[in-house]
């Protein structure tokens, strides 16, 4: 199959690959850029476990092709710590028990940070439909809305 170059920003560093034609970006993500915190669950688009934010818009990886990303800028949960401290909301899903099997918790931490980013203090019914297109099968969601209001009440998201 033919090769594509792609070149995009990933979490703030340059990256340039060559990819198949037709490949999506999370294959691009996690085969060819090593960024195993995207995760493949379904592959059709209904589970958002492959989410990832590009220009800053929540956007699922297993359905974009990676040679429409040029000249993006693409974030993922790898990206979320910054020398070595945790996120606002990583904090939040951790004191708050919001991850079990974790499988769920890269797609949701990004949908958050796609709300945060727009709107720093959602309602309770922002935060539902922020997730709305992520399913969680072990925590029930409760705890991972709370977690994510628990983090907009942080003055480090706030001032982030
Ligand atoms: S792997 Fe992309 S939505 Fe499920
Ligand atoms: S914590 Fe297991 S799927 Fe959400």
């Amino acid at each position: 199959m033919a090769k594509v170059p792609v070149q995009f920003t990933l979490n703030g560093e340059e990256k340039a690959e060559f990819v198949e034609s037709g490949a999506t970006l999370l294959k691009a993500l996690r085969d060819k850029m090593g960024d195993m915190s995207v995760k493949s669950g379904c592959q059709q688009g209904t589970c958002g476990s492959c989410s990832v934010l590009i220009d800053g818009e929540i956007r699922l990886s297993c359905l974009t092709l990676a040679e429409t990303c040029s000249g993006t800028v693409i974030e993922t949960t790898a990206g979320l710590a910054e020398s070595g401290v945790l996120h606002p909301l990583q904090r939040a899903f951790n004191e708050g028990f919001a991850t079990q099997c974790g499988f769920c918790t890269p797609g949701m931490l990004m949908a958050a940070k796609a709300l945060l980013d727009r709107n720093p203090q959602p309602s309770r019914e922002d935060v539902v439909d922020a997730i709305a297109g992520n399913i969680c099968r072990c925590t029930g969601y409760e705890p991972i809305v709370q977690a994510i209001l628990a983090a907009s009440r942080s003055n480090s998201v706030n001032a982030a």
